[in-house]
């Protein structure tokens, strides 16, 4: 990562933080001509403006609580929607279990502080998220590297505190964690101590074939309830909404939300009234059709570009 020379003494904690590579890459973006593939972008003809405009007017329109504070938790209309969606994941809960947070950035912050004292283990797989990574590392962890082979789950590390994967369609590999491999990571967790983070940003835009089970909903299942669980299950409307409305919530047992509440307390109160509401209406007339819109979208743009690559890439690519 690209770091940053500041003539002052500041932190240990802020010298571990860098600038981060992807917004180094997504400057690329703005070159004529340039295809990038480095960031998940979403395509803004896709957004849906007259209903974003409609559910402003509609929440504005509401005696003025779209603008007045709220709570730390999120806009329990919209953890009570997320509780009831966390089921096709197979996560039975209710709002309790839900925290509304500002992007994954914020999620994946909140859980570093309360998991990861400095020298605490953070296992990984090699190449992953780099904006979880930029996020979580201002707690000085130690990354251990976690490789699947066979279906086991392979790391030196015997004890840590979180485990952060990306089970369906990795970024930046692409890879989809089978079963075993997710049984394999949460007897993992459940071995070293860990908390596991499902981050589960793409999970919606599955272009074809079978969902596989989600990590959180195989734990839950084992565990017997959400409650017993060690997974914290991340979910985004960035991929499927939009991206800048910076609406996310993780998913866990309501002793641990109400741990990372606290934590988004003491450092911005509450994610933005509006947004939450708009993103509530939204969610409520019509999710499913757009996140179809979305992934039929998208599957014919990845079809193009695997059809383009064997026509026009040197053999191998
Ligand atoms: C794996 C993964 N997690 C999280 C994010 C960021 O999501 P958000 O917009 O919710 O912060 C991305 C964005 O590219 C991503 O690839």
């Amino acid at each position: 990562m690209t770091s940053v020379d500041v003539p002052y003494a500041v932190s240990r904690r802020a010298s571990a933080i860098r600038a981060a590579e992807i917004r180094e890459l997504l400057k690329l973006l703005d070159r004529p001509g340039m295809i990038s593939f480095a960031g998940g972008i979403p395509d803004p003809s896709l957004f849906d403006l007259e209903r974003f405009r409609t559910a402003y007017e509609f929440a504005l329109a509401e005696n003025g609580n779209a603008l007045q504070y709220s709570t730390s938790e999120g806009y329990p209309p919209l953890r009570r929607w997320l509780a009831r969606r966390m089921s096709q994941p197979g996560v039975d809960c209710t709002e309790g279990n839900i925290l509304v947070t500002h992007g994954s950035q914020q999620g994946l912050d909140l859980i570093g502080k309360l998991f990861l004292d400095p020298r605490s283990a953070l296992i990984t797989e090699a190449s992953t998220y780099l904006g979880a990574l930029q996020s979580i590392s201002a707690c000085e962890q130690d990354f251990m590297t976690l490789r699947f082979r066979d279906g086991l789950a392979e790391t030196n590390a015997t004890a840590a505190g979180l485990i952060y994967l990306v089970p369906d369609f990795a970024n930046p590999t692409g890879r989809t964690m089978t079963l075993d491999e997710r049984g394999a990571a949460l007897e993992l967790a459940h071995r070293t101590g860990a908390v596991l983070v499902e981050d589960a940003t793409y999970t919606d835009l599955r272009y074809e074939g079978e969902r596989i089970p989600a990590t959180a909903g195989l734990d839950v299942a084992a565990c017997g309830s959400i409650g017993a669980a060690r997974t914290l299950y991340c979910g985004t409307f960035s991929k499927t909404l939009s991206p800048g409305l910076r609406e996310v919530w993780i998913c866990g047992p309501a002793t641990l939300i109400r741990r990372l509440t606290m934590i988004k307390q003491a450092g911005d109160h509450h994610t933005a009234t509006i947004n939450q509401q708009v993103l509530h209406r939204i969610a409520e007339t019509g999710f499913d059709a757009t996140v179809d819109q979305a992934r039929a979208a998208y599957a014919s743009r990845r079809n193009a570009t695997l059809d383009a690559l064997r026509r026009h890439a040197p053999v191998g690519v």
